[in-house]
């Protein structure tokens, strides 16, 4: 099977260009390509697994950086698709980050905090279907401190490429606000929807 590259209409954001926007969707392409291709070169080194056992491994190991580098993207970038939308104060997702963080704008402001974790990756607000609760965790590189088995709600790119074409790394904050600014909360409101 192949993963095709999606298409995200994207109109004009307050805050993050064109393009920003741009160049960071071309890197998404390329973890598409290469989550394509990490199947077919593993397949032509297996042909001589002896000699080739170490690079397997390492593309094995590979596999979860290009695919999560890949579907977190999608993520990212749904979420901005069809506008800014406030969070609807009766919904589902409101109400369990209410309960867990006090209010929407508490959560906002922790989820702002984990962002801010040093060094490259993404703030991921994700559902414990289990335990039912909201966790809001740092991601390293794509796959670094996913939680097993928690459906992924939000996804916010704080590697450098995703902000770098309008602010300089020691302006996260203001990259972090146009995020939140142009967040369309019907996307993470719907994926929680989905997982109730
Ligand atoms: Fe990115």
């Amino acid at each position: 099977m192949e993963y095709p590259e999606k298409i995200f209409k994207i109109d004009h954001l307050e805050g993050i260009s064109e393009k920003q926007i741009e160049e960071h969707l071309k890197l998404y392409s390329g973890y598409v390509k290469h989550t394509n291709l990490i199947f077919e070169k593993i397949a032509t080194l297996s042909k001589d697994p002896d000699n080739n056992a170490y690079v397997i491994s390492e593309l094995r190991r590979r596999f979860g950086f290009e695919f999560n580098g890949m579907r977190m993207h999608e993520y990212y970038f749904e979420e901005f698709v069809e506008g800014p939308k406030e969070a609807d104060k009766d919904s589902e997702l409101s109400k369990i980050l209410s309960e867990k963080y006090g209010s929407v704008n508490s959560a906002m402001e922790y989820m702002e905090d984990v962002a801010l974790t040093r060094g490259i990756g993404w703030m991921v607000l994700c559902y414990d279907s289990i335990a039912k609760t909201p966790y809001v965790v740092w991601v390293g590189d794509h796959e670094l401190g996913q939680l097993g088995g928690l459906s992924v709600i939000m996804v916010l790119d704080m590697w450098e490429h995703a902000f770098m074409v309008d602010y300089t790394p020691s302006e996260k904050k203001k990259y972090i606000r146009s995020f939140f600014n142009n967040l369309n909360w019907k996307v993470p409101e719907n994926r929680f929807r989905g997982i109730m």
